[in-house]
């Protein structure tokens, strides 16, 4: 190992900050003993903050119409062959409480950019899963937005929201979008939410096509610059229905790389090993976990919908009830030393911040 690589690895793993230059550097020539050494120390830091606690969240996916035509997606409004649903903000409450039920004290509402799910209802819906469960988490997943909408759903008593900048290149953002949509306003979103007072989330796709080394070193330098409360990120994976059918996916590997660079970085973030990196392998969220996440996020909508929030290729999980995803993601994280929660699972610089 060059002397340069090492002292790169020993900044990364003290906190140092590491330039566009060094991660660059430390992406071109990683080999198993770097990856084992970084994945330890990213674990050992998750443990320092969180111990072995694996927090969950339960995800419900009430909407799968979107009015964007992301180049990736497989709900892009473009895919014609999508058979299209909502919930109803009945159904939506239901779940949420089967949710509670079944422990989860962090409720997510993701779902495409639906136009019928106007402002007030998306506040209602926050306001009465508040109130039915004050000792819930609400976060949202609902795409841009203004800062006048985002504030509503504030003040509706929503946590937190997600909402993966995807890329931070503008070449590469308009490389997976169509050109009404640009990495300026995505990130613009972001300092709202943050400004607001969100937990916030951002993230990006691994192995998302056109993505080059410098990319991935700029989507890390960019997630150091918003140090948001949560980050999300896994493997790109084809939809058949896309422009980018034919385009290889991400790779477990680097995924896993980048979960342990990115638990370096920021000490405190929480993590999910995705439903992606589990649909890639078998084992991947668990490997995951192992790497420096510390999330899970098993899905609470309707069975009778799960196949329909299709946005790539074999998603896992489509077929099993709530509490069958709960049995077994609970097995799992055992089977590795580590276990799941029942807590709202807060960043614990917010915890004590506020
Ligand atoms: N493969 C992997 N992740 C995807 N997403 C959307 N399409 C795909 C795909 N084909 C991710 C995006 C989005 C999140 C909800 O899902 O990063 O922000
Ligand atoms: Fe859903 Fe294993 S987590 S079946």
């Amino acid at each position: 190992m060059t002397a340069d690589l090492q002292s790169v690895i020993e900044k990364l793993v003290s906190g140092g900050d590491i330039t566009r230059e060094e991660i660059i550097l430390l992406l071109e020539n990683r080999n198993e003993e770097i990856k084992t050494y970084l994945a330890q120390k990213a674990s050992a830091v998750a443990r320092k903050y969180y111990g072995n606690k694996v927090f969950v969240r339960g995800l419900i996916e009430f909407t799968n119409y979107c009015k964007n035509d992301c180049y990736y997606c497989g709900i892009r409004c473009s895919n014609k062959n999508a058979s299209r649903y909502r919930l109803t903000r009945e159904e939506i409450l239901e779940c949420a409480s089967h949710g509670y039920d079944l422990g989860f004290r962090t409720i997510v509402l993701q779902g495409g950019e639906d136009a019928y799910f106007k402002d007030d209802l998306i506040a209602d819906i926050v306001k009465s899963i508040k109130s039915e469960h004050p000792d819930c988490a609400v976060t949202l997943s609902i795409g841009e937005k203004s800062f006048e909408s985002y504030k509503k759903f504030f003040d509706a008593g929503a946590d937190r929201y997600l909402l993966r900048h995807e890329t931070a290149d503008a070449e590469h953002y308009a490389k997976l979008h169509p050109s009404n949509l640009s990495s300026e306003n995505r990130k613009q979103c972001l300092f709202n939410l943050k400004k607001i007072g969100f937990q916030t989330g951002a993230g990006f796709m691994v192995g998302s096509p056109y993505q080059t080394t410098g990319n991935i070193a700029d989507d890390l330098l960019f997630l150091k610059k918003l140090d948001p409360e949560m980050i999300g990120i896994g493997p790109f994976i084809p939809h058949k229905e896309t422009p980018f059918a034919d385009m290889t996916a991400g790779t477990l590997e680097l995924t896993l790389f980048l979960l342990s660079i990115i638990r370096l970085m920021l000490p405190t973030v929480l993590l999910p090993a995705t439903t992606a990196l589990g649909t890639i392998d078998p084992r991947g969220r668990e490997l995951g976990i192992l790497a420096g996440a510390n999330v899970v996020m098993p899905n609470l909508s309707p069975v009778s919908v799960r196949k329909k929030y299709d946005l790539y290729d074999n998603k896992i999980c489509t077929g099993e009830e709530a509490a069958e995803c709960m049995n077994c993601l609970k097995r799992r994280i055992e089977s590795i030393g580590y276990e799941i929660v029942t807590d709202r699972g807060d960043n614990v610089r917010y915890v004590k911040e506020h």
